[in-house]
């Protein structure tokens, strides 16, 4: 089924220089780009974003960090975005994740991790809110489409 998720690419990704290169992979893998905000991101944001997360131990430091430095948001589709999105992540943290991910590629540390993706179709729709409007998510046919998914005879 066709599914929107969103991304961030985290300040520790843009700082590195790691955006283009988190793009191209989700790119080459055949998802479609339908909404994208280069922003500092607002602490209110923030907070709705990570609203599930509110008391954890790491809740303020991860506050403190996304706010540190611009985020590339982005909404991606495709058939089964969501669940593809979180195998290319890879684990939470570089220190864990396998080789062939994101995480796992670009990153070592046990605190940063590069790229935020939605974890189900619920928090996608959710979280998608809190950045885009309805009308700033484009809809477009890719023209690859049949050679991507396999022709529906
Ligand atoms: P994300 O939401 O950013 O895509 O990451 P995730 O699903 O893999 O991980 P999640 O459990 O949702 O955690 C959200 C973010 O909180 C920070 N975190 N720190 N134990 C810790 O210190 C800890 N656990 C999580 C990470 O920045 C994680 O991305
Ligand atoms: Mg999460």
């Amino acid at each position: 089924m066709t599914e929107r998720t969103l991304v961030v690419i985290k300040p520790d990704a843009v700082q590195r220089h790691l955006t283009g290169e988190i793009i191209s992979r989700l790119e080459r893998k055949g998802l479609k780009l339908v909404a994208a905000k280069f922003i500092q991101i607002s602490e209110q944001s923030v907070r709705r974003l990570y609203m599930p997360h509110k008391g954890k131990s790491f809740y303020r430091g991860l506050m403190k960090f996304t706010c540190s430095s611009p985020v590339l948001v982005m909404v991606w589709e495709a058939d089964g975005v969501i669940e593809i999105v979180r195998k290319m992540l890879g684990a939470t943290f570089g220190c864990d994740a396998q080789p062939g991910t994101i995480r796992g590629d670009f990153g070592c540390s046990g605190r940063y991790n590069l790229v935020h993706g939605s974890d189900s179709p619920k928090s996608a729709e959710r979280e998608i809110r809190i950045f885009f409007r309805p009308g700033e998510i484009i809809k477009y046919e890719l023209a690859d489409t049949n050679w991507l998914y396999g022709k529906k005879d």
